[in-house]
């Protein structure tokens, strides 16, 4: 697996750090690898026989599933671990951040001081509550927490702890989502050149950055609720030398004029957004785009036609790592929510993406894993 990229504004680790780190990125490994298949063979041998014999059927839904597998003394173990897992993931990166802040402020500094892309901030804004009454996947103060004037610290922290979350399976730069949904696009709109584009929910830019790669001469915006992860993304992409132009926005409702871009994104934001604000998303992303623009919302696999065991492990972050909406949008009938907008029938379609490279190991799920889109032409 190659090694994350150490760029100027990723926090450096010293040997005990990255031992540390390591540690939890092994242990991650090992359950995906070796501890969560076990699951399987609990259901398959204890679970659902038992469940046949008092019930006279299978469980019907992941529900029921849950309900018997929470009473299993290996599902426990493995949830506590993974739940353990994640926690030491942040809290491992933690310790490098606080050390090097000085240093990552002051290169932020130098590399926004000199920029081409910008950074727009808004002091008024407010993030949406559904980010901010818990602390989304358990990073502590979550996207929208900002602890200083020029604080970059969220941002830093993300960068790093996102790699270890992936256990590396979205490349060296993270950015696996951003260039896949890229390939993508290029082959099913070839025909597009795009003059602007906007990736809603960019975080630091791990995906938004393969976009201006691909389209040099296009302008590229990204947006989130965030000011520290907006400002290290700002500078991370100068580091970069891939020019953004980033803001603090409210995807539900952008301060972009109608018809202004060519293409609007989102890389897994969806589920982390709420039933209200998926159809307001949706609309804003059709608004903003130009007649024969393209919106495209690539999140993680659908629960809908899963077995229940699958579907049932496959929604473990849902109930144990404060990803509440994670269930519910995997659920909905995106493509009747995007006709409900304006978008017209047929021209609204779910698809499916590949990763550019295909993951080694998912947490608790299948090889060659591809990731549905919402794709709307407008
Ligand atoms: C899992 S992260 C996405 C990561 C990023 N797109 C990538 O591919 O690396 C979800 C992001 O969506 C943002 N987000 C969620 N709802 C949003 C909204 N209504 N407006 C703007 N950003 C939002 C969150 O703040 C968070 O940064």
């Amino acid at each position: 697996m190659p090694s994350q990229v150490q760029h100027d504004l990723l926090p450096t680790r010293t040997h005990d750090e990255g031992a540390r780190q390591d540690y939890y990125m092994e242990i991650r490994r090992h359950l995906a690898v070796n501890v969560a298949g076990g699951n399987r063979a609990v259901y398959s041998n204890i679970v659902k026989p038992a469940f046949l014999r008092s019930h006279g059927r299978e469980p019907k839904d992941r529900s029921e599933v849950r309900t018997e597998m929470t009473r299993q003394g290996y599902y426990q173990m493995y949830s506590a671990m993974q739940r353990h897992t994640q926690e030491m993931t942040w809290d491992s990166v933690i310790d490098s951040v606080e050390r090097d802040l000085p240093r990552l402020t002051a290169q932020a500094k130098q590399k926004m001081a000199n920029a081409k892309g910008t950074l727009t901030l808004d002091p008024a804004f407010k993030a949406p509550g559904y980010l901010t009454f818990y602390d989304i996947h358990l990073q502590p103060g979550g996207y929208h927490t900002t602890l200083a004037d020029d604080d970059v610290a969220s941002g830093a922290l993300y960068d790093r702890a996102t790699y270890m979350y992936s256990m590396g399976n979205l490349g060296p730069k993270t950015d696996y989502f951003g260039s896949s949904l890229l390939a993508h696009f290029k082959a099913r709109f070839p025909h597009i050149t795009p003059k602007r584009i906007l990736d809603m929910g960019c975080t630091i830019g791990h995906s938004t950055l393969p976009w201006k790669e691909a389209f040099p001469e296009a302008e590229v915006y990204g947006i989130d609720v965030g000011e520290s992860v907006l400002r290290y993304a700002h500078a991370r992409a100068e580091t970069m030398g891939v020019p953004v132009h980033f803001s603090q926005q409210n995807a539900e409702r952008t301060n972009f004029a109608d018809g202004f871009f060519d293409v609007v994104l989102s890389h897994i934001m969806m589920h982390e957004t709420s039933t209200p604000a998926v159809p307001r998303i949706f609309a804003e992303s059709r608004r903003v785009l130009r007649e024969g623009g393209v919106m495209m919302h690539l999140d993680n696999p659908r629960l809908v036609g899963l077995p229940p065991f699958d579907a049932f492990l496959a929604e473990w972050e849902v109930h144990n790592n404060n990803e509440k909406f994670g269930g519910t949008y995997r659920e909905m009938d995106i493509v009747v929510e995007a006709e409900n907008v304006g978008f017209v029938k047929g021209k609204a379609t779910l698809e499916y993406v590949a990763l550019v490279v295909p993951a080694r190991i998912m947490n608790y799920s299948t090889k060659g894993i591809q990731f549905p889109c919402l794709v709307g032409e407008k």
